[in-house]
């Protein structure tokens, strides 16, 4: 019998290919204040939550930015965001991803959902499968971000379950090292050098139910 009892997701670039739009929503609005944002930069965001993710990129700029300015650009930001996923429907639901959530249902584990994205509940819906986890975690309630291990404990805890009895599945470094620092399992999805921390590491999340649940429930 594994000793696992749950799986917890993260969304943007696990479930769905969202983390993309977010890199082109951040590479827009870091043109508009004449920063540069590259592929490396976009690294160090995954996971990251819209105001800290903001603070990065103005760091780079030579202006001092008032707190009303920041909450326009975040503001701004996250309509160019929702703007990209208005179309989102089940078939952006990333390949294998299915067929891991059946498998976890018949083996009768937990299936929650650690997203730092405030548009999580929406994006869930427009996939069609809100319904398909038994707990998600409230971004806006999470006092610390990835990679504080703060979103992971939440959503363990809603089930009564320790850290040791989860695996999280995270395409970015903030979230991996949240879920070692939670005392947990970590598959990422993505690249090596970058998610080097998980235990597993897959190039795709079509590799996700065999070569990544199955192995390590045993
Ligand atoms: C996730 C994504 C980040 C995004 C953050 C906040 O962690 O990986 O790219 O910036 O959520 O998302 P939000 O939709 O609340 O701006
Ligand atoms: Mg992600």
């Amino acid at each position: 019998m594994s000793s696992f009892k749950a799986c917890i997701f993260d969304l943007d670039g696990v479930i769905t290919d969202t983390a993309h739009y977010h890199y082109l929503a951040w590479q827009r609005l870091a043109s508009s204040v004449g920063v540069v944002f590259d592929q490396a930069d976009n690294d160090q965001l995954k996971g990251v939550g819209r105001m800290e993710s903001l603070e990065y990129i103005l760091a780079k700029s030579d202006r001092v930015f008032s707190p009303a300015e920041k909450a326009v650009l975040a503001h701004q930001k996250n309509e160019d965001y929702k703007n990209l996923i208005r179309e989102i429907s089940p078939a952006n639901i990333l390949p294998g991803i299915r067929e891991a959530f059946d498998w976890l249902k018949a083996e009768r584990w937990k299936i929650g959902l650690a997203s730092a994205s405030r548009n999580a509940p929406q994006v869930i819906r427009s996939l069609g499968i809100a319904d398909v986890f038994d707990y998600t975690a409230d971004a806006g309630a999470i006092p610390n971000g990835k990679p504080a291990p703060d979103i992971f404990l939440d959503v363990a805890r809603a089930f009564g379950l320790k850290g040791d009895e989860c695996i999280g599945v995270e395409d970015a470094a903030a979230g991996v090292a949240a879920i070692k620092a939670a005392g947990m399992t970590a598959i990422g999805i993505g690249d090596a050098s970058v998610l080097r921390e998980a235990d597993i590491i897959l190039p795709q999340t079509d590799f996700l139910l065999e070569n990544g649940l199955k192995l390590l429930a045993g």
